[in-house]
């Protein structure tokens, strides 16, 4: 087998979670090209159309399901409608998060805080628990967890620790299910963003220029990325390529975290 086949996905199946729009999209599409089958979980019912009709004219098989995994209640939810298309799971990418709320960590309720560890942390919890029992009994499959450079750093300028602490849980709940799962031959790694051009973002610094010429100045490589620039990894982790990797963070932030 070539280097490159290493990264081929033919014949396997890949979840993943908020792959309607921004980086879960471009994971979507690099699985995609790399020739996986997709079936992609998101809320809204038109923006996932619209993704499916696109991805299958690269060819390949793409389901969708609608659902909200931001409590244990819906994720579950959307699981079971995945596990009853009765396709096998090989590849799952846990990479719906986000939402930072803007309050100092002393004054954030502890309904906002519990929610948002829900929607960053347990619905990847959840997500892995119900769909990788298949990988678990067949003894082969990646799972790829979307973190953030918030993970390991406190970003500056901007509050709601919320994140920071559920994004840092997500990287030890991938360090400690590779090891649990390792012996069973399914890997689990993560991927760190920095900050990406996707949409919400765009609009973001565009109200907030400032922020975002103080943002850049913090990147060696002085730009933000492009979420395709997220669909390499991907397919790394979730491929061969990365068949005795486990348990690892990939970082993919232009150099944020090295200053
Ligand atoms: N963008 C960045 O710069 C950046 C940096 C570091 C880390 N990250 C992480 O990367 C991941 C993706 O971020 P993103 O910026 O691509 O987000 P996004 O542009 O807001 O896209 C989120 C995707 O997830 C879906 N989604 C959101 N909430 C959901 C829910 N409760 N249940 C099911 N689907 C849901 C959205 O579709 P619907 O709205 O239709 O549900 C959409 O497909 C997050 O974990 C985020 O923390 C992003």
């Amino acid at each position: 087998m070539g280097v490159l086949d290493r990264f081929r996905l033919d014949g396997r199946t890949a979840v993943i979670t908020g792959g309607s729009r921004g980086l879960g999209r471009a994971m979507a599409q690099a699985l995609a090209e790399a020739g996986a089958d997709l079936i992609l979980i998101g809320r809204e019912e038109e923006t996932l159309e619209t993704a499916r009709q696109e991805l299958v004219a690269l060819g390949r098989k793409v389901a969708v399901v609608p659902g909200d995994v931001s409590t244990p209640a819906g994720a579950e939810a959307a699981c079971r409608q995945v596990l009853d298309l009765n396709r096998p799971v090989d590849v799952l990418i846990n990479n719906v998060g986000g939402r930072r709320v803007d309050v100092p960590t002393e004054d954030t309720p502890i309904a906002q805080w519990q929610e948002l560890i829900d929607l960053n942390l347990t619905s990847a919890l959840v997500c892995s628990q119900q769909l990788c029992k298949g990988m678990l009994e067949r003894g082969r499959g990646a799972v790829v967890n979307v973190t953030s450079i918030a993970g390991s750093i406190a970003i500056k300028g901007i509050r709601g620790r919320h994140y920071e602490t559920a994004k840092g849980a997500l990287g030890a709940l991938t360090r400690s299910l590779a090891a649990d799962w390792a012996p069973r031959g399914v890997r689990v790694n993560a991927i760190a963003p920095g900050v990406f051009l996707t949409a919400p973002n765009r609009r973001w610094f565009g109200e907030k220029p400032d922020f975002q010429t103080a943002f850049v100045s913090n990147v060696p490589m002085g730009r933000m990325g492009e979420p395709e620039e997220l669909g390499p990894t991907a397919v790394f982790l979730a491929s061969d390529a990365s068949s005795y990797i486990t348990g690892v963070t990939v970082v993919v932030d232009g150099g944020y975290t090295l200053w």
